[in-house]
């Protein structure tokens, strides 16, 4: 049944499997539930394997049909009117992000959505600017590389940036050619729904774009296992990624996993005060918190700390949490109860390993409903605690004074995850001299959670390998052959 919900109407979900909307073949559906009331939006069909396998089968056969023939420059004519199809529908994708992910209307219609538009334009122009080379090899030899598609890529993207990461993944496997079968997260499939029609609205052959919603041990399993998909890109938690690299072992698939963090924000004694609490509330609340490069442990110098705690507290609690469709709100609810439940445990257990409790702490409501957490600020925390070791994916940074420069490299280093650091400092040899030695995919000096289509973005260690965004994307989409050719 259609529903009206926040003005938009919206049809139950099914399956996109060649450029056709259809049920999943064992008639399961499931509910996706607006995280700001706890109330279901609509449901959605379920996939599983039998899906996955049509689905896949839809995407082997358009990499012979139209798309496997089609020019480079058409592919990306076809990209490009997907950026502005995202553009013209830009104010119901907003709206459909916020009422199924929870987060604010200002950031998925100022950041979310026009990104993602800009992400795709960016590969668009790629798609014929991507080439091999000839090479002078010894012998009388005409040498050269091509660069191809690696084939059916599976997809299976997170709850924290739908759409985002939706195109981001998109984007650079259709620039290289590839055919894709998505698998958005059980959470938040309603944003890529939409995405499916506009590609079938921009003029893409069937078949080269197929969305399977469902959840991860059905339909994402499904598609890691599938001997006809090529690759899985993933972005997610890092056990899971874990389980994907395993399971692609027996049909040794291409895997680029863009996982967990525990990033490093590192506050120098000289640093712009100001500035650096600015950045840190923007690397720790934005998005609530929900974000893998999220600056979550801040080591703040000894000189300094007192004068940022002043300023970080003042600033929390301004971001006081609120209706994410009040485009005032900077701070909007969990993605999900069990988000919340598992936020709160890591609340508990930094109390019980005895970091200071600031401000914060608690599960929050807005007129009575919603999954919301209060922003929390814990001080003094040493980075052997569990609040400081693992991903918590919530509104909650640790707070680790230090005294020396050189010790707190070491510090933001030991940790199993290498995602992103931020460094704040006015000294330029320090700054540059950080940036080489923090492990890390990602730095940010005097700035956090800068994006670009240009930027290359992914990990080191356990938060992955691979690079979404750039040209290193797009390499990550294609296999290298080389041809000889004998002249003599
Ligand atoms: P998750 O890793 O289970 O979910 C991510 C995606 O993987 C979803 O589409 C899910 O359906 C799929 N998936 C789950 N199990 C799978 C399997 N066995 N095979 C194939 N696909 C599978 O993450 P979850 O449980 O939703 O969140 C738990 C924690 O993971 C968060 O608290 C956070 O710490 C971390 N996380 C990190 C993200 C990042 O951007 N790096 C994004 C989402 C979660
Ligand atoms: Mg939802």
């Amino acid at each position: 049944m259609t529903q009206v919900v926040q003005g938009q109407s919206i049809e139950p979900g099914r399956l996109f499997i060649n450029n056709t909307f259809v049920e999943a073949s064992s008639g399961r559906r499931f509910e996706t539930i607006s995280p700001s009331t706890g109330e279901v939006i609509t449901d959605v069909a379920e996939g599983g394997a039998e899906d996955i396998d049509a689905a896949v089968s839809a995407a082997r056969a358009a990499l012979s049909g139209k798309w496997g023939s089609m020019s480079a420059s058409r592919r990306g004519e076809l990209l490009y009117r997907v950026a502005a199809l995202i553009e013209e529908r830009a104010e119901r994708l907003s709206i459909l992000e916020t009422l199924d992910q929870g987060k604010p209307i200002t950031e998925s219609s100022k950041v979310d959505v026009p990104l993602a538009a800009r992400i795709v334009r960016y590969f668009a122009g790629w798609a014929d600017k991507l080439h091999g080379e000839t090479l002078p090899v010894s012998g009388s030899y005409h040498t050269y590389t091509l660069r191809e598609p690696v084939g059916v890529v599976g997809q299976i993207i997170p709850w924290n940036f739908p759409i985002l990461i939706a195109c981001w993944k998109l984007a650079p496997a259709l620039a290289a050619g590839n055919t894709v079968v998505l698998k958005p997260a059980e959470q938040t499939p309603l944003t890529a729904l939409e995405l499916a029609k506009i590609f079938a609205d921009a003029g893409f052959p069937p078949g080269v774009v197929n969305v399977v919603t469902g959840d991860g041990p059905g339909a994402g399993a499904s598609l890691v296992r599938h001997r006809g998909v090529d690759k899985i890109a993933f972005t997610g938690s890092t056990p899971v990624g874990q389980e994907i690299m395993r399971v692609s072992a027996d049909t040794l698939k291409r895997v680029s996993l863009e996982l967990g963090g525990k990033s490093p924000h590192i506050i120098f004694g000289d640093a712009d005060v100001t500035s650096a609490v600015f950045g840190v509330i923007n690397g720790i609340f934005y998005n609530k918190g929900e974000v893998c490069a999220a600056g979550s442990r801040v080591f703040v110098q000894r000189s300094v700390h007192g004068a940022f705690m002043e300023q970080l507290v003042a600033a929390t609690q301004k971001r006081a949490p609120g209706d994410p469709f009040n485009p005032k709100t900077r701070l909007g609810p969990q993605v999900s109860e069990a988000q919340r439940e598992r936020i709160l445990g890591y609340v508990a257990s930094g109390k019980a390993q005895g970091a200071k409790l600031v401000c914060g702490g608690e599960a929050a409501s807005v007129d009575g409903k919603g999954y919301y957490v209060q922003p929390t600020v814990f001080d003094e925390v040493d980075n052997g605690m569990t609040i400081a070791q693992e991903e918590i994916f919530g509104p909650v940074v640790s707070v680790i004074p230090f005294d020396d420069a050189e010790d707190v490299v070491r510090q933001a280093n030991a940790s199993i995850y290498g995602l992103a650091a931020g460094i704040w400092t006015r000294d330029i040899k320090l700054a540059h001299r950080t940036a080489r030695a923090v492990q890390a995919g990602t730095v940010w000096v005097n700035c956090y959670n800068v994006f670009d289509p240009a930027g290359p973005f992914g990990g080191v260690k356990m938060s992955g390998f691979g690079r979404d965004l750039g040209r290193a994307a797009l390499e990550d989409y294609t296999e290298t052959k080389t041809v000889w050719v004998d002249l003599s």
